[in-house]
């Protein structure tokens, strides 16, 4: 492809919903601990949506974050994509219903994409196609989840895990500047039964005994995904590191997915990298999928964990298997 463009990051944004489930509220809903659950996962809380919060509603607040941060107006964005595994309805997509939140006006083309915990750097990558190759100059890109409405409360392997959470960024054509130096995306879906939703698609539409099956909630071996997590999330941060051009010591923070501290120390040891160069904030928000990389990135910014100029990685692993890097100038 013939590059028109380079990328720049214009700003940032997250949403959490004001509910805090903590590990112990757990042990009054299912057979668990604040033990179990810390020391296998890192999760002390996780953020909760409220019924009538949507997915689309804390994309929407972390977009109008981002776009405060950009300094821009909804009417600059020409193009919505939001990366999610729990839209507000199979159809139409949320990235659809956030358009008509951010103006009833807007007819800003708008679509999801659905690559599960590895969703917002295939987001990223796709972002960064459409600005490169000159289709679209501005995009705001989203990560939203609400899990916490597609999980079985009375599954211990799997509830205490999930949370909701969105992260927006807005990205825009420059040509002076590129703030992305790579991306690098995988899919393995021979594994798809080792992390998947059975129900409410072709392969199982809704029925009663679906849902007495509880088919409409997460299923997932644990132990596999776990195995596969750790060498793939290595793989993939390495192949984008080379990709771009950069060393390891070039890297001033590493944001992976926020699904396991065990996972996050393991691929960290793997790749020869320090704790104190990894960002972690899974003890405050469990699981939320495609929106861990994007909130856990805003919440550095806003930190001053990182400043302006510095190269970040961000790589994450989910189900597909899917899995990706990104290397980042912010
Ligand atoms: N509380 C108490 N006990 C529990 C709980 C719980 N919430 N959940 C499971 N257990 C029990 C199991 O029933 C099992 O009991 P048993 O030995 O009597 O059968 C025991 O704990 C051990 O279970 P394991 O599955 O062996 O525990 P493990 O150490 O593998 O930890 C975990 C489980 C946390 C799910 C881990 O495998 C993991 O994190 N895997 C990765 C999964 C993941 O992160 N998925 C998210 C999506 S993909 C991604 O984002 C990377």
């Amino acid at each position: 492809m013939n590059k028109k463009n380079g990328v720049k990051i214009l700003g940032t944004g997250s949403y959490f919903p004001k509910k805090v489930l903590t590990n112990v509220d757990l042990e009054k809903i299912v057979d668990t601990s604040d033990e179990w659950i810390s020391t296998r996962t890192g999760i002390k809380e996780r953020r909760i949506a409220e019924e009538n919060e949507y997915t689309s509603d804390i994309a929407y607040k972390a977009s109008i974050e981002a776009l405060k941060t950009a300094e821009i107006s909804p009417k600059q964005i020409d193009l919505i994509l939001v990366a999610t595994i729990s839209p507000d309805m199979l159809f139409p997509s949320t990235a659809c219903f956030l358009q008509k939140k951010l103006g009833s006006k807007l007819s800003t083309p708008a679509f999801d994409l659905s690559a599960a915990c590895s969703g917002f750097i295939y987001g990223l990558t796709v972002a960064r196609a459409f600005i490169e190759s000159g289709l679209y100059k501005t995009i705001l890109l989203v990560g939203a989840e609400e899990l916490s409405k597609f999980v079985d409360w009375t599954d211990r392997n799997t509830c205490v895990l999930f949370g909701d959470g969105a992260g927006a960024m807005i990205l825009s054509a420059s040509k002076e500047e590129d703030d992305i130096l790579s991306t690098y995306l995988e899919a393995e879906g021979a594994y798809s039964d080792l992390l998947f939703l059975p129900g409410g698609g072709t392969v199982n539409p809704v029925t009663t005994k679906t849902m007495d099956e509880k088919l409409h909630a997460i299923k997932m071996q644990g132990k596999e995904v776990f195995k596969a997590a750790v060498p793939k999330m290595a793989i993939a941060a390495k192949k984008a590191l080379e990709l771009s051009g950069k060393q390891l010591e070039d890297i001033k923070l590493f944001i992976p997915h926020q699904a396991n501290i065990r996972i996050i120390e393991a691929v960290a040891k793997k790749l020869g990298i320090s704790m104190d160069r990894v960002f972690v904030n899974i003890h405050k928000t469990g699981n939320i999928s495609s929106a861990t990389t994007i909130t856990a990135l805003d919440e550095a910014i806003k930190v001053n964990k990182v400043q302006k100029g510095d190269i970040i990685e961000l790589v994450a692993f989910g189900g597909g298997f899917t899995s990706g890097a990104a290397i980042i100038r912010i």
